[in-house]
Formats: structure tokens, sequence, C-alpha cells
């Protein structure tokens, strides 16, 4: 069938999550713009337990107006580490207790891993995974059923931070909760955007934005409103706006040239102690004396974003979920 270049053939994506304030907000996006087909959303323990992922999940693909996407329960807890819940950012139900109602579908009978392989392998153009929480179905899938890895376009995941972390000083919530996970996902052999918290943290809606949204009759555009209205960035600003988190890891799937990027080895910490889940990126121009007295250790080769265009992300997100 020919394509429309003015609608080129949208991108068959599946979005790895832990819903999650943020988690819902890239769904959102995820559900409404034209230029993705959200195939599959699996379930991760994370911001609150799997099954509250799950049930916060689902929730939102209804109140988006996308009940029919298959939704599995994944992994309950990381590897290795006990689970380590971020409550006090997304609430106890890990929605900013904004008392949604419950939702009437359930998941599929089949688990995360194995709806992930079945929909990488059903889809007749490579697929773009999108984990945006601790990373420990990829790890699961990529050591369960490495074929998948055929028909894997990219794996752009939020997580990590060159600079400054957020779950310690210098790891960041999703690879600390799982830093085995997340270096398996590094070794994954297909290539990889790191849309780490340096991202991350910069791409906020502007007050007046979020207001207009809560006021909106649409209840997904609704519920995109609420969310950010709990997600205000931390600052002592008078109208902080709201910031769009995992969802600007979608904008990056959507719109790749709004972020910039550089190709670097990127090397996670799992020692115990204070550095352990930190992602070490190496901006080093050359080897250093580590290297030249024998210590050379190849790390994956990852495109890590280190600057985004804040205005243009925050663009895409209103007219996706506006449907302006
Ligand atoms: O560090 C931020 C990440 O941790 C986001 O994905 C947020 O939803 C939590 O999972
Ligand atoms: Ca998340």
């Amino acid at each position: 069938m020919p394509t429309d270049p003015q609608r080129p053939t949208p991108i068959p994506v599946i979005i790895d999550c832990d819903t999650g304030i943020d988690d819902a907000l890239a769904l959102l996006l995820a559900v409404r713009h034209p230029r993705l087909d959200l195939r599959a959303v699996t379930c991760v323990a994370g911001n609150t337990d799997v099954d509250g992922v799950v049930r916060n999940t689902l929730t939102v693909l209804e109140q988006a107006g996308a009940p029919g996407i298959p939704v599995a329960r994944g992994a309950e807890r990381p590897l290795i580490e006990a689970v380590r819940t971020a409550r006090h950012v997304h609430g106890h139900d890990g929605m900013g207790d904004l008392g949604l109602p419950a939702p009437a579908r359930t998941p599929v009978d089949t688990d995360a891993v194995s709806l992930l392989r079945r929909e990488i392998l059903a889809s007749p153009r490579p697929v773009t995974l999108i984990p945006t929480a601790p990373a420990t179905n990829i790890a699961l899938l990529l050591r369960t059923h490495p074929e998948v890895t055929r028909n894997i376009e990219r794996i752009v995941f939020m997580g990590g931070a060159v600079a400054t972390g957020n779950a310690t000083p210098v790891a960041e919530f999703n690879v600390w909760h799982d830093p085995e996970a997340a270096a398996i996902l590094l070794t994954a052999g297909v290539p990889i955007t790191m849309y780490g918290l340096d991202v991350f943290e910069r791409v906020v809606v502007p007050g007046a934005d979020v207001r207009r949204l809560r006021a909106s009759t649409d209840p997904g555009t609704r519920l995109a409103g609420a969310l950010l209205t709990h997600r205000g960035p931390a600052t002592d600003e008078a109208d902080p706006g709201g910031g769009l988190g995992d969802a600007g890891a979608v904008c990056a799937v959507i719109d790749p040239a709004g972020l910039t990027t550089h190709r670097l080895p990127v090397e996670v910490v799992l020692s115990p102690g204070p550095a352990r889940g930190q992602t070490l990126v190496d901006r080093r121009a050359r080897p250093g004396e580590s290297e030249l007295h024998g210590d050379a250790r190849e790390q994956p080769l990852v495109d890590v974003a280190l600057e985004v265009d804040v205005e243009r992300y925050v663009a895409l997100y209103l007219d996706a979920v506006e449907g302006i």
C-alpha cells in the first residue's frame, strides 16, 4: 500500500511503564499522537506496586479513549533489590491520589514478557520500545527471548543521568531501582537512546497551559491537566507549571530532531555503596591513564540525550493531547 508522504506510516511502539503520574502523561501522548501505533503496554513495579501499576495503566487508557490496547502484568520486584517505591512523589496509589475510577477492564491473561515477545515478533515493522520504568521486564525479555532483537528498531528509555541523580546524588530512580536490569538493557545489541534526567527535568508545561488542560471537557485532556498540576517542578516559582517527565521520551520517538544526543560509552555502577545505580557516561575525548595502564573496559555505546528543545516538545504534547 503506497504511503502518503504527508502521513507516514505510524511507528509501532510498546511502552513498559510503572504508572506513575508521568508514565500516565506518556501513555496519553502515545495513544493520541498520529505518528505512533501503540501496540501494547507492559507493567512493572517501580513508582508503586505492580498491581497498582496495572490498575493505573488500565484506567489511563480508558480515560484516553483507548481501552482496547493490551496491558500485561510483569515483574513485581527487581532482579536483585527489593521493591522501593516512589509513593512520596506519585502518591499512595501511584497516580497522585486523584481518586480516579477503577478500570472496567482487566489485564491480558499472559505475563508482560510473553506479551512483549508476541507483539514484537508479530509486528510487520520493527518495534520501538519505550521503557519509562525500572528495566526488570526488559531484562527478563532479553534473557528469555533474545531473538526479539531482530525486530526491535530502537530502545528509547527514560533512565539514568549524566550529571545529577534523584534517587541518590548520582543515580536516577529507574536505574537505581534495578541496576542489573539497566545494565542488561544497555547491552541489548540494538540502537539505544538514553533519555536521562539531564533533559527529563527540563521539559515543563507552563502553568497557563496546565490550567487550560484542566478546564477541558475531554476526560483524557482533563486528566493530563490534573497530572501536570501534581508534577510541579521542584522550584519556588509562583506558577511552576508541570513537568512532562516520561512523556518526553515519547516525544523523542515522535520527533527525534528535538533532542541532541551524543553516542557515548555508558556503564551502570553495580557495586554496593553510594554510587550503585549511577550511569557512568564517558564524555572524555580520549582514553585516560586508567586505560593506558591496562584498565580498558569496553562499554556499550548509547545515544545519550544532552540537550532538548523544550518549547518544541511542549507544543508537540499539547497539540496531540488537546487535539488542536
Ligand atoms: O526518575 C524518574 C523516573 O522514575 C520516571 O520514570 C518516574 O515515573 C519514575 O519511574
Ligand atoms: Ca516511570
